[in-house]
């Protein structure tokens, strides 16, 4: 059995979600549940195998190539019964160089992109930065779900030549889990314009209760036609970097399983002058994608699964005032505040300086995101019983 209720002192070791808002002057005793790293150790098997590289001590040039994707091949197989062939893995260093990759590989300056709203940060930074037209299509929210608005998004593309459509499945920051349907007629689209589908799965192994994660491509075999329009057109992003607490590590993989595609990826890859991702990323990722990690994986989405819970119950019992949008998927919460209405900016500081909980705010992911706040619940429930009554307190 896995403590995930252990307290890990993560301050003075640079980690991102804890000095970086020290070095703002944020307080010490401010609860950070931002950021979407966890704040429980790795797996006991990647320990090792990274102690086992440190014993070792060689860290020259680096390519586990046969067992690395292996391990890879047989994770999706085992997991997902998804079949990937070894030449349709492109390694990266991350999935967000992997979605700048994208863009620049399959848009030209000022071309269009299109991204929803709300949608996670970087989709509009790397599109922004690479110079390339945002077009924003608005979730709909239904009975505290959000849904993809379709004949919005087919107008949009039309309107504005789009060329890549970037999509996040499951859906950070708000919990969606799309279904078989869903990611057909969203194919449909994209096939019948043209449009590359940049899909970021990297939070697919973080789906809970009846909700299954569906692989893009996956969603459409039954379809051969469409299947074999949309894998022209398919990127899909994967990583082990949520599931294992891995985001330092720096390791990605990107699956594509058209051959062109894959070649145009690779070659605006190696214009960047990167070779090969780390030595202790590679042993890493060998050492999640195994039984053994699979074991632990279990046992992080029992414990995270029955913190969403807690949330919802706290929530519903002591601050009914905040509404929890149904996370059907990843272990980020996205709450309604607008009851309170508050701003944006109103709504962090009074959590941040009054509370002393520092949540996401939600318009970093787009001006549907006012008024709504992310909460990271990858941490222990002492942690997220604390921050819950500390926001309860503030809006008495
Ligand atoms: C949807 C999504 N994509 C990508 C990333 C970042 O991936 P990486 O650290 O591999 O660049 C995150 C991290 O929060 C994420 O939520």
């Amino acid at each position: 059995m896995i403590n995930f209720d252990k307290i890990i002192d993560r301050s003075n070791r640079g980690a991102r979600k804890i000095d970086y808002p020290l070095s703002l002057g944020e307080s010490i005793d401010t609860i950070k549940m931002w950021i979407a790293d966890m704040d429980f150790e790795t797996a006991p098997c990647v320990k090792d195998a990274l102690k086992d590289l440190i014993d070792y001590g060689v860290f020259g040039y680096t390519d586990f190539d046969n067992k690395y994707f292996d391990s890879v091949i047989n994770w999706f197989h085992k997991r997902y019964n998804f079949e990937v062939k070894r030449d349709e893995i492109v390694r990266t260093p991350g999935v967000i160089f992997a979605l700048a990759m994208a863009v620049k590989a399959f848009s030209k300056k000022n071309e269009s992109v299109l991204i929803f709203n709300p949608e996670y940060v970087a989709f509009r930074e790397v599109t922004y930065l690479n110079e390339r037209n945002i077009i924003e299509s608005n979730f709909k929210l239904e009975n505290n779900k959000y849904y993809i608005d379709y004949d919005d998004v087919e107008k949009k593309i039309k309107e504005n030549n789009v060329k890549i459509l970037m999509f996040c499945s499951p859906f950070n920051p708000c919990g969606r889990v799309w279904d078989k349907e869903e990611l057909i007629k969203l194919a449909k689209i994209c096939v019948d314009n043209n449009v590359i589908i940049v899909s970021d799965e990297i939070h697919m192994d973080f789906v809970w209760g009846e909700n299954k994660h569906i692989i893009f491509l996956d969603a459409l075999k039954d379809n051969k036609e469409l299947y074999e329009k949309a894998k022209k057109l398919t990127i899909i992003n994967t990583s082990a970097s949520k599931t294992f607490n891995l985001a330092g590590l720096q390791v990605a993989n990107t699956i594509v399983k058209d051959t062109a595609l894959k070649e145009k990826i690779e070659s605006e890859i190696g214009k960047t002058g990167y070779h090969r991702i780390s030595q202790p990323a590679q042993v890493a990722l060998m050492a999640a994608y195994t039984e053994e990690g699979y074991s632990w994986v279990c046992e992080l989405k029992e414990y995270i699964y029955n913190n969403i819970l807690f949330v919802k119950d706290y929530i519903k019992k002591n601050i009914p005032k905040i509404n929890v949008i149904e996370t059907e998927g990843t272990y980020l919460m996205w709450l309604d505040f607008r009851g309170y209405g508050l701003n944006d900016d109103e709504l962090q500081k009074k959590l941040i300086n009054e509370a002393k909980v520092h949540l996401d705010n939600g318009l970093k992911f787009g001006s549907l995101g006012n008024g709504f706040m992310r909460m990271n619940i990858a941490t222990s429930r002492k942690n997220i019983e604390q921050a819950l009554i500390r926001i309860k307190d503030i809006f008495k």
